[in-house]
């Protein structure tokens, strides 16, 4: 019985673990899309693994302290002349989790 469930843990890590790496990929993907296209980031921001070049907002790169939590307030609510992408409904919950985690993940890169 013991080696049973062992064994049945071992599985289920196993087939676990893949479809949380590629869970990430596909956000990452799905990131540079929405930053690139769909909401325009690169218009305005620089971000090195985006390959943007907009220089109305600051530079993400360089941004201390920027954190998931950071980039989805202020993409939510917005700030100055940056629109709010959610008040607004420019973009959907999906799409401002997907934004976040991937400038998040992207900075410095
Ligand atoms: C029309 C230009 C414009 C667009 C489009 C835009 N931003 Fe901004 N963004 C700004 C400006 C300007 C600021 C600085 C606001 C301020 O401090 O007054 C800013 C600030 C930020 C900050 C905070 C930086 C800090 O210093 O804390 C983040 C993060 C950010 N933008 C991410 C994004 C993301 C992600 C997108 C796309 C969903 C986006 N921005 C789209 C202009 C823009």
């Amino acid at each position: 019985m013991k080696i049973k469930k062992f064994l049945l843990i071992i599985l289920l890590s196993i087939s676990l673990y893949p479809q949380t790496l590629f869970a990430d990929e596909a956000k990452m993907i799905k990131g540079l899309e929405i930053f690139n296209e769909t909401a325009g980031c690169a218009a305005c921001h620089i971000l090195k693994a985006a390959g943007s070049e907009g220089n109305i907002g600051p530079n993400l790169d360089t941004v201390e302290g920027l954190s998931y939590n950071s980039v989805m307030d202020i993409v939510t609510h917005g700030l100055g002349v940056m629109p709010a992408f959610g008040e607004d409904e420019i973009l959907t919950k999906d799409q401002i989790d997907i934004i976040s985690f991937y400038v998040a993940n992207s900075v410095g890169k």
